[in-house]
């Protein structure tokens, strides 16, 4: 199971791809083989994932002997065949041949790490051999996921496995979307599902083992996690006479297992008082890798032509390209359609596959599903692909080298906002998505980027902590009774970041002047909501226009976008949407699509509403998602007396109170026309900003702006913008203070 970057002179002479425009588009490769300078370091190359050289700690019961004798004859993608049952799957896997040792280990201690590459079962396994052991107990088994996607889909898996209905025996907890039940014994929930349990349940004591999946990311809500699991353990493993609250008598120790796919185990290990740590022998077939000769200006373009130099020139294999989100997803596979439609009829048929954190639960099984005879899948995935999901049959990855990495820019914002920044991926991404092309049989991997680029990249990524708002965290912890300073965490947080928190919180009313809590700050958490929208839901109880706000609010947290990217057609898309389009701007004409929805919903059947969404270029899927948020919000704002009584009124009577409710959680968002008559200063932060084009307000001047978010292009755009007389800011309670 040793990674060797194969020298195969037949592959190095990848044709051009010919695109059926008849131009002539030229990609050339690399083969590092033949660079002189990676021969010298070829030694030191870093593997696909380093596995290899660590001690082959964990093996089969016995012996310490290699575990996949298999390997050298497999060529080519080797899909389980019909016959081969789910159990024989299972039994497959690598993981399998040390279960009963990692049983004995996981009985034994109370922390361990467990390190095994992706693919080797990891996440599908480890929680039914729990299980099935008798080590859970009575209670709950969690296995924590940095994605939804990745919860959703595994916990399907994993019920199949156990042959039984998702939300029975074995279910999944989610943002707005929860399948588990009274049976439910292993619960696959996103990091921010758990770190919420926490509010309702301090010391989980619903579960007897907590895994901590993917640790390896690094997640600002696996970091938070980590470090409470530290203190509710010790809290546990009281002895039953101790003395305190003698709650702790009642629930048995917590065990927890930390799962990685990365080399970074130690560092875990540390951080729990040098918890074992286990080894999974894992299958890493070769897998050959090309860079770029020249650097690539637009990688889209690039990996279609390659994705077709593939299609056309290399035998059978799903492909999977690694792209940085959901837009270049969307638009890539808009292009390949069309392609692929040009191809002579002898070709092989192309099914793509997009896979994103964003999707809905059960939209992507087919992904997971062998091509049928004679097809090819290309999955277009994000760094989900990576390490959290496997994708069976992949035998070429083409990597794009970039990824969507949410950023925190405190001093430049003045406020608690992330922003998703496309940018270079690590040397440790780039070697986990080459590996996915090794995982069946040997593979090749083509890189959108040289050789050089690839040297120069970071080796892995600074954790979230030190790069996201820590707003929303900082104020769960506020209602565990803690403060965010005083936890143990394994990296400690940039405290510009922190006191920018604490600042946010402060202006929402969630904190008071001598940073306690406030009734305020405790119903905001209780929203499955960014507190700066959870902020605004409550205001709109004070200005009685919650019904109007909870729809804005619901589109604004639903995960794909309600309008479709119409730069092609923008023309006929904007004459189609003036209709909606509002006189104070984007949260009110949100407000107009969603009730024009409502009122097709009502006429027409599903082909109708589906129809008037493709023609107005609204994405419907985001009416649906935005459908059920409201829904469960409604349920929230029931606990705190916020009456819907009225409904969403028809007359726009209620335009200012909705304006006013959204100033209040948008403060920090907010900006001032400057003399120029173009841009706007922030009224909190120092950057100047401009309206997006794509906002309904963009063609005039406003005296004051509110928005959802701040865009970094080559100009700094306020996109989502509204609108607001100068006036509405005094009516913020903490606005008031700061100023007097
Ligand atoms: O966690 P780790 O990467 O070690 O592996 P895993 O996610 O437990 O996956 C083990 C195997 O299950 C892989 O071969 C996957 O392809 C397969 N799997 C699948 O076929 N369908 C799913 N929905 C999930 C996993
Ligand atoms: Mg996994």
């Amino acid at each position: 199971a040793k990674i060797r970057i194969l020298s195969n002179k037949k592959a190095a002479k990848l044709r051009n791809f010919d695109s059926p425009k008849k131009r002539r588009v030229k990609m050339p490769w690399v083969d590092v083989e033949d660079s002189p300078r990676s021969k010298r370091k070829q030694g030191k190359r870093p593997s696909l994932n380093g596995l290899h050289k660590t001690p082959n700690r964990f093996s089969a019961p016995n012996g310490p002997s290699s575990p996949s004798k298999s390997n050298g004859s497999v060529d080519g993608p080797t899909k389980p065949g019909k016959s081969s049952s789910l159990q024989e799957q299972r039994r497959a896997l690598p993981i399998a041949l040390g279960r009963e040792k990692l049983i004995a280990k996981i009985r034994q201690n109370d922390v361990i790490v467990l390190l095994g590459e992706t693919g080797s079962g990891k996440t599908t396994q480890v929680p039914q051999y729990i299980l099935e052991s008798g080590i859970a107990g009575t209670r709950m088994v969690a296995v924590t996921q940095p994605r939804r996607v990745a919860a959703t889909s595994l916990a399907a898996r994993v019920a199949a496995e156990q042959n039984v209905k998702v939300g029975a025996a074995v279910g999944y907890s989610v943002r707005f979307d929860e399948r588990s039940g009274p049976d439910t014994r292993i619960k696959y929930l996103t990091d921010g599902m758990i770190v919420r349990e926490l509010l309702s349940d301090p010391l989980l004591s619903r579960y007897s083992v907590i895994i901590v999946d993917e640790a390896h990311e690094r997640t600002l809500r696996t970091d938070l996690l980590l470090a409470s699991l530290k203190g509710i353990q010790k809290y546990r493993s009281q002895p039953s006479d101790a003395k305190g609250k003698g709650r702790a008598s009642l629930l048995n120790p917590l065990k927890i297992v930390v799962m990685s796919a990365t080399l970074d185990a130690e560092k875990f290990s540390k951080f729990f008082d040098n918890a074992p740590i286990e080894y999974i022998q894992g299958r890493q077939h070769p897998v050959q890798i090309f860079h770029s000769a020249e650097s690539q200006s637009d990688y889209l373009a690039a990996a279609l032509r390659v994705f077709f130099q593939v299609h056309t020139d290399q035998g059978p294999g799903d492909v999977l390209i690694f792209l940085p989100g959901q837009d270049d997803i969307e638009s890539l596979e808009k292009s390949i359609r069309l392609y692929a439609n040009k191809l002579p009829h002898k070709s092989m048929e192309v099914v793509i596959c997009p896979m994103y954190a964003a999707q809905a639960a059960g939209q992507n099984s087919k992904v997971f599903n062998a091509a049928p005879p004679n097809t090819r899948k290309c999955i277009l995935a994000t760094n989900i692909a990576e390490t959290s999901i496997t994708i069976p049959g992949v035998k070429y990855v083409i990597d794009t080298g970039k990824c969507k990495e949410k950023q925190y820019l405190a001093r430049e914002t003045g406020g608690g906002f992330d922003t998703l920044l496309t940018k270079d991926i690590t040397k440790s991404s780039a070697n986990q998505r080459a590996g996915r092309a090794g995982r069946e049989g040997s593979g090749v991997c083509f890189r959108l980027y040289t050789e050089a680029a690839y040297n120069n990249m970071a080796v892995s990524a600074d954790p979230e902590i030190r790069r996201c708002s820590l707003t929303s965290s900082v104020l769960q912890l506020k209602c565990l009774g803690q403060d965010f300073q005083e936890l143990d965490f394994m990296d400690k947080p940039d405290y510009d970041s922190v006191v920018s928190a604490y600042k946010s919180l402060w202006l929402f009313g969630a904190l008071n002047n001598s940073k306690e809590l406030t009734p305020t700050g405790r119903q905001m958490a209780a929203f499955p909501l960014d507190p700066c929208y959870a902020r605004i839901v409550l205001a709109s109880k004070e200005y009685n226009c919650a019904p109007e706000i909870v729809e804005i609010v619901s589109v604004l947290s639903a995960s794909s976008k309600l309008f479709v990217d119409v730069s092609d057609q923008r023309d006929s898309a904007a004459e189609l949407r003036r209709k909606f389009r509002h006189p104070t701007g984007d949260h009110l004409t949100i407000l107009g699509v969603v009730k024009a929805y409502q009122e097709i919903a009502l006429a027409e059947n599903k082909a109708g509403r589906r129809e008037w969404c493709r023609k107005h270029f609204l994405n419907e899927r985001a009416l649906l998602e935005a459908r059920d948020i409201r829904d469960q919000l409604k349920q929230t704002c029931a606990r705190f007396g916020i009456s819907f009584d009225e409904g969403v009124r028809a007359d726009n009577n209620n335009d200012d109170a909705v304006l006013k409710a959204l100033a209040h959680g948008l403060v920090q968002n907010s900006a001032l026309l400057q003399p120029d008559g173009v841009t706007y200063k922030q009224t909190m932060g120092h950057t100047t900003v401009k309206i997006h084009p794509s906002s309904a307000l963009s063609d005039r001047k406003h005296p004051a702006i509110i928005f959802n978010e701040l865009v970094y292009t080559n100009q700094v755009y306020a996109r989502g913008v509204s609108s607001i007389p100068k006036s509405f800011f005094l009516s913020i309670p903490t606005l008031n203070q700061r100023h007097s």
